[in-house]
């Protein structure tokens, strides 16, 4: 594989370039689409209009993509529910209600199937820049912004970084991912003049990453200075002075981001692009095995069909349950979600132990704090207590059962905790009901797919793709 950046910029961009069938594909569907959306609307609403969006209008799609995005632009007297309730029994009659699915960003969409492109119709207001309704009145100034300033070299070095923050797990603004959406990276680009130079910036930058692609703080550095203060990166949107474009971005996807780009640098390869994780499911077995980690992992049945509702639950529930591991004693050592976002969800932990030792030391306060006498009367005579309190090295201890012997017992008993299940809705606590537990080695059998055993080997080896020599 070669080392080169110059050679590894030049054999990716002309697997990420779409072809010219390809073009004339997407070119197909999509007129097809808008032609029958707006043949639909002249009764509808004659005055809403059928617009292509997103990456495939601003030219920055990678080849093998079969996302594509239609906007339809409707009047401001629209009512917001009554326009996407419109949207999708429009959708729906036109293409039937097999080939579409609900979806939900800030306010639902279709997506509909089409000779294998994904389509999202997405409905939003015609209004005057600056003075939007909703989340997505932008995305028709975003697509203006990016055709009238992106160069066609620019938009190759955008479909660069796409593939890269792709590669390396980074890429996508939704709940699941955290991580950099396709108009943050088409700014990068553009404010930094290109590929190699948004590495060399990610690479190398201290928090806060500031940038105003559209000059609109100009004079006005101070405030902006102090309105990113609080962020890790901020690239305020072009279109609207108070929106930064990269907040959706976590700490951890913009830590991984600035890595990987120092690895590239150091050492250019195809593999950020096209990771290949390939181990099998033996081969984490054995792993697991031999370094005798504590790994147990929840699958509970997919509960909706919504991925960023499913995401955004899940997490809440990962992060809930290993609260409660740890107010039970057992220290959570890492928690990651997958899903395959149709069928399962797997909560993975690592633990230090998922077996206790009969007893646990529990630590009291030091000698002559007035919290003594407390800490003695509490234990003196606890159901919990195996020894009573006793005064060791500085500190007033005693030694006391463990809450719970196992993770086992833990998660029943969170399972049938009224407290722990508050705010749950019927169909999370349905699923819950039939959610299966496995430990150590087992996790592998956890569900049967492989995008869940890449998930496994990424856990362990974050990294390990990029680093292991072929
Ligand atoms: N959008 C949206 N809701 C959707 C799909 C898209 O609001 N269901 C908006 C986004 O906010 C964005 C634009 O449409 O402004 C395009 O979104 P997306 O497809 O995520 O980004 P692209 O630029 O098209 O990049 P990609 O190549 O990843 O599709
Ligand atoms: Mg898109």
């Amino acid at each position: 594989m070669s080392d080169d950046l110059q050679d590894v910029i030049q054999e990716v961009l002309r697997r990420v370039r779409p072809s010219v069938e390809e073009r004339n594909h997407m070119n197909n569907v999509l007129s097809e689409v808008v032609s029958r959306l707006q043949e639909e609307f002249k009764s509808i609403e004659p005055e809403a209009d059928v617009l292509i969006e997103g990456s495939v209008a601003k030219d920055t799609w990678l080849s093998g993509e079969t996302d594509a995005d239609v906007f339809v632009r409707f009047p401001v007297k629209w009512k917001k529910d009554e326009m996407g309730r419109t949207l999708i029994d429009c959708v729906k009659r036109v293409f039937g209600p097999e080939k579409c699915r609900l979806r939900f960003a800030e306010h639902p969409y279709v997506t509909v199937r089409i000779e294998g492109i994904n389509v999202d119709i997405v409905p939003c207001y015609r209004v005057n820049r600056g003075e939007y309704r909703s989340a997505t009145d932008r995305t028709v100034f975003h697509t203006e912004f990016v055709r009238e300033r992106l160069s066609p070299e620019m938009r190759d070095e955008a479909r660069l970084l796409k593939k890269f923050f792709k590669g390396i797990g980074v890429y996508g603004a939704e709940i699941k991912t955290r991580g950099f959406s396709g108009f943050l990276v088409e700014l990068l680009v553009y404010s930094l003049g290109g590929f190699k130079e948004t590495l060399e910036k990610l690479a190398s930058f201290k928090p806060p990453l500031l940038l105003d692609p559209g000059e609109l703080y100009k004079g006005r550095e101070e405030e902006l200075y102090r309105k990113a203060r609080d962020s890790l990166i901020c690239v305020i949107d072009p279109v609207d002075e108070l929106r930064n474009v990269a907040a959706a971005v976590s700490g951890e996807s913009l830590s991984i981001a600035q890595y990987a780009s120092y690895l590239m640098l150091r050492k250019p390869s195809v593999k950020f692009f096209y990771p290949a994780h390939k181990a099998s499911k033996e081969e984490i077995r054995e792993i697991v095995r031999s370094r005798g980690l504590n790994m147990f992992a929840i699958t509970i049945p997919a509960w909706t069909d919504i991925p960023d509702i499913l995401w955004g639950q899940a997490y809440r529930l990962l992060s809930r349950i290993s609260i409660f591991l740890e107010e039970n004693e057992f220290r959570v050592l890492m928690d990651k979600v997958w899903s395959d976002e149709e069928k399962n969800v797997v909560l993975l932990f690592i633990l230090e132990e998922v077996e206790k030792r009969a007893a646990v030391l529990h630590m009291g306060p030091p000698y002559f704090s007035n919290n003594v006498p407390v800490f003695i009367e509490t234990y003196l005579n606890n159901e919990k207590t195996l020894v009573q309190p006793f005064p060791r090295n500085g500190r007033w201890w005693t030694i006391l059962k463990p809450k719970a012997k196992n993770v086992d017992e833990v998660v029943s008993k969170a399972f049938s905790s009224k407290e722990f299940l508050k705010g749950f809705s019927e169909n999370i606590l349905k699923a819950f009901s039939e959610s299966k537990m496995y430990y150590g080695e087992d996790v592998v059998e956890a569900v049967d797919n492989t995008g869940y055993l890449s998930f496994l080997e990424k856990c362990i080896h974050p990294f390990s793709w990029i680093l292991r020599e072929d």
